[in-house]
Order: C-alpha cells, then sequence, then structure tokens
C-alpha cells in the first residue's frame, strides 16, 4: 500500500492543485490536527485523496474539523477522518491512538509529528518542569510516535515520517528550552532516518519560520502592534512570513511517493528568515 520502495508509481498532480502530490489511499497519522499548521496539513492530506487519523486535547475541535471536512475534501467523507481528543503527554494515550489508528484503516503508510510549543519564557523565569513540560510535548512525543508507528508502516512495506521542528532548533532564539527541543528533533530525525531505512521508513524534519496563523501570536502582533510587526517581517527577505499552507505543501511532499529519495534531511520552509522572534538574535 505505502509504495514507499524506491517510489516506482508515478506521482499525478493534483487537480487545482499545482505542485501537490496525490496521496490515494495513504493512511496517515497527524498529532495537533486541529488547528494552526495540524489543522493545514490534515485538510490538505484529505484533500489529496488520503485517509487521516489526528488527535488534540479539545473534542469540540476535533467535532468541528470533522463536520468542516467533507465539504473540502475530495475523497469518499465516510471514514477519511479518524479522530480522538487525548492529552499525547499522558502515559499511553499516543500509543492506543496509534494502533487504533491502524485499526481503523487497515494499516498506517505515515505519521506527521506536528504537536509542540513551549513552556516557560526565558532562562532566569523558566523552572524544570517547564524545560521537561517542553521536551515532553516536541521530542518526547516524537519518539513515542514513531516508536508506535514503526510495526505498522514496516507492515505496510515502509513509511514516512516527518517531523515538524522549526527554524528556532537551527538559528538561536529567546526560550532556549523550546530551541534544544526542536534542535533535537532535527537530530533525532536524521538519526532515526539511519536506524529505520532498513525497514524503508523515511524519516525527515521539516523547519517552519514564523508562521502567520489567523488569531494567533504574529497576526495578533500584525495587527495590534504595527510597528514591531514591520521590524519582524523586515527579518524576511521577501517581506513576509511563510504560511501553514505553504509548509503543509512540502509536508504532503515528504509523504508521497514523489520523495521516495528523501530521508534524514532537515527542510527548513521560512523564506529564508533570519531570527526566528521579533525579539532578534
Ligand atoms: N506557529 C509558528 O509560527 C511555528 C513556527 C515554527 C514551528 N512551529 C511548530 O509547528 C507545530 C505546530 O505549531 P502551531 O503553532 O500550528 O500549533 P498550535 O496552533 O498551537 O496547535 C497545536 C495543536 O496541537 C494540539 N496539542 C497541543 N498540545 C497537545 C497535547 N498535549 N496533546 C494533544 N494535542 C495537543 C492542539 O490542540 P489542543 O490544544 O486542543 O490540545 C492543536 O491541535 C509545533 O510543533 C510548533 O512548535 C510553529
Amino acid at each position: 500500500m505505502s509504495g514507499d520502495r524506491g517510489g516506482e508509481s508515478a506521482p499525478v498532480a493534483a487537480p487545482g492543485l499545482p505542485g501537490v502530490f496525490r496521496l490515494d489511499g495513504k493512511r496517515v497519522l497527524v498529532t495537533g490536527g486541529t488547528r494552526g499548521l495540524g489543522e493545514q496539513i490534515v485538510r490538505l492530506l484529505a484533500a489529496t485523496g488520503a485517509r487521516v487519523a489526528t488527535c488534540a486535547r479539545t473534542a469540540e475541535d476535533l467535532r468541528a474539523l470533522e463536520a468542516s471536512l467533507p465539504a473540502e475534501s475530495d475523497t469518499s467523507p465516510s471514514g477519511a477522518l479518524f479522530t480522538e481528543a487525548l492529552d499525547l503527554t499522558a502515559p499511553d494515550r499516543l500509543e492506543a491512538f496509534v494502533q487504533a489508528s491502524s485499526e481503523r484503516f487497515g494499516g498506517l503508510d505515515g505519521v506527521v509529528a506536528c504537536a509542540g510549543g513551549a513552556r516557560g519564557r526565558g532562562l532566569e523565569e523558566a523552572d524544570a518542569r517547564d524545560w521537561s513540560a517542553t521536551w515532553e510535548l516536541n521530542v518526547g512525543h516524537t519518539a513515542r510516535l514513531v516508536k508506535a508507528a514503526v510495526p505498522h508502516l514496516r507492515h505496510s512495506g515502509g513509511g514516512s515520517v516527518v517531523v515538524v521542528a522549526s527554524i528556532s532548533g537551527w538559528k538561536p532564539g529567546p526560550q532556549a528550552q523550546y530551541g534544544a527541543a526542536k534542535a533535537a528533533q532535527i537530530h533525532l530525525a536524521a538519526s532515526l532516518a539511519r536506524e529505520l531505512g532498513p525497514d524503508h521508513i523515511r524519516v525527515n524534519a521539516v523547519s517552519p519560520g514564523s508562521m502567520l496563523i489567523p488569531g494567533k501570536r504574529w497576526d495578533r502582533m500584525r495587527t495590534e502592534e504595527p510597528a514591531s510587526y514591520a521590524r519582524f517581517t523586515a527579518e524576511v527577505p521577501a517581506g513576509r512570513l511563510v504560511t501553514p499552507l505553504e509548509v503543509a505543501r512540502v509536508v504532503a511532499f515528504l509523504l508521497s511517493d514523489a520523495s521516495s529519495g528523501v530521508s534524514g534531511a532537515h527542510v527548513p520552509v521560512d523564506r529564508a528568515q533570519n531570527a526566528p522572534t521579533p525579539n532578534g538574535y
């Protein structure tokens, strides 16, 4: 089902979505699919023919996603999306969801570790719990997700893992606990690509730049603090932040057979952004 062994099958461009490859028949689990980048990935995968499982803590957001998807999806809506409300940092919940998703879809061909974020502020304000929570949410969940998914991907004959890191894991910025966790995710992807390569499982990291997401931090800054926002966007040569859809397209490509030659890579999608925050570095 995965078609990952050498990518013999020719990719077909999706009508109306230039540059995006079809994912027909792929069975993909995405963590954190109700907002921001994760939501965009789920919508794009469904629109390009994949069956998608996703989780988040807020059940109402999952219901809203389910209700809105059939209109956008060109797959049969029934069974195209499988969701569960859970906290992926809780013991065994993520592992059980991977198992349930594979049972629902009859296997898995890809996983995307997308949920993530930072806890605490700068070095002197953040405590040990902030460092552990940030590690668990980003690195811990990624390692547990991949470990739980490997038997299912192996059973499919191979597959693709995409780890959503950040340019903060590559360029210095405030909140070192976040950057350090994101850097660890980039390392994890490169190492696991070697470890899992014999099973035809590809692993890649994608590092978004600061994304302009409606209602979130940078969007609020855009309307409430235009001077700071202008200073911030000056860090991007083209003068605008990357969008979640631009990042989601790269994730979709890495899940597709069209990227069969790519593994162990770190792919920044940041429009050549320099400092990852308006506070410089
Ligand atoms: N935003 C940016 O500019 C930016 C830049 C570079 C990299 N990134 C990375 O890109 C990824 C997505 O970021 P985003 O800003 O799009 O995220 P977001 O808007 O904060 O959404 C996070 C998603 O993950 C879910 N989630 C969070 N904690 C969870 C938990 N403990 N258990 C289960 N689900 C959980 C959220 O739902 P619930 O809250 O309902 O659980 C939501 O669906 C992250 O890895 C982030 O580090 C973001």
